[in-house]
């Protein structure tokens, strides 16, 4: 079972000032940032672009950016978020594009390539990719907005691909996302869970480093 790794999301970071939110993120040594893109088509809110990434590798961030496209058209901006500095590109299963050409894509640019899937998706939507991956993202609420609340009807989801995981011997990461805070990452880790995007949690925590300690220790 990997290590649990804290992954605070940007979304909600001070926007007018997202490289010190990033740099918060890396001075408690985490290692890896959240970034959740949205188009109000796939998802009805709006967020970052390209060029938002870029602009945080130009003010010298080196986390690892783990992009969370929620896009109807994912595949066309594959070139446009590995060159702004993505190092992951997880895209959903829901909207219909050719899947194993984008992953093969995200690869070709040298990026890490994950599979998202909402809450009323079935596990068996992602199975077929699950050698192409490295992270399934496992979405604890409907995506588009933070700070919603955690949906404890994914767990046995979390379990399903915990088991696809042991039975053939994948070296994959299993990420929740939205609603995560300490009390809600326990289910999600004891179910096989080892990736915890917390986004209004995290920056609403008063004491950081006790935050992220505690995450470590799931
Ligand atoms: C929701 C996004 C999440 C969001 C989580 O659509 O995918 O990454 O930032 O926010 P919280 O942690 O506030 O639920
Ligand atoms: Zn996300």
């Amino acid at each position: 079972m990997h290590d649990p790794i804290l992954v605070p999301s940007l979304l909600a970071g001070d926007h007018a000032a997202l490289g010190a939110s990033a740099s918060t993120v890396a001075r408690l040594g985490l290692p890896w940032l959240h970034l959740d893109i949205m188009d109000g088509h796939f998802v009805p809110n709006l967020s970052f672009g390209p060029e938002t990434l870029a602009a945080l590798r130009r003010d010298g961030s080196t986390l690892f950016f783990d992009t969370h496209l929620m896009l109807a058209q994912p595949h066309l901006f594959i070139d446009s978020f590995a060159k702004a500095g993505a190092s992951r590109l997880t895209i959903h299963i829901e909207p219909a594009f050719d899947h194993a050409a984008a992953f093969r894509a995200i690869r070709a640019h040298g990026c890490r390539a994950g599979i998202a899937l909402n809450p009323g998706t079935p596990a068996a939507a992602i199975e077929p990719f699950l050698a192409a991956v490295d992270l399934v993202l496992v979405m604890t609420v409907q995506p588009g907005f933070g700070g919603q609340h955690f949906r404890d009807d994914v767990i046995p989801k979390i379990a399903q691909v915990d088991r696809w995981r042991s039975e053939r011997g994948l070296d994959l990461r299993i990420e929740v996302d939205g609603g995560i805070d300490v009390a809600t990452a326990g289910p999600c880790r004891r179910n096989g869970a080892d990736t915890f995007v917390a986004g209004t949690s995290f920056f609403a925590a008063p004491d950081k480093p006790a935050f992220a300690a505690a995450f470590a220790a799931l």
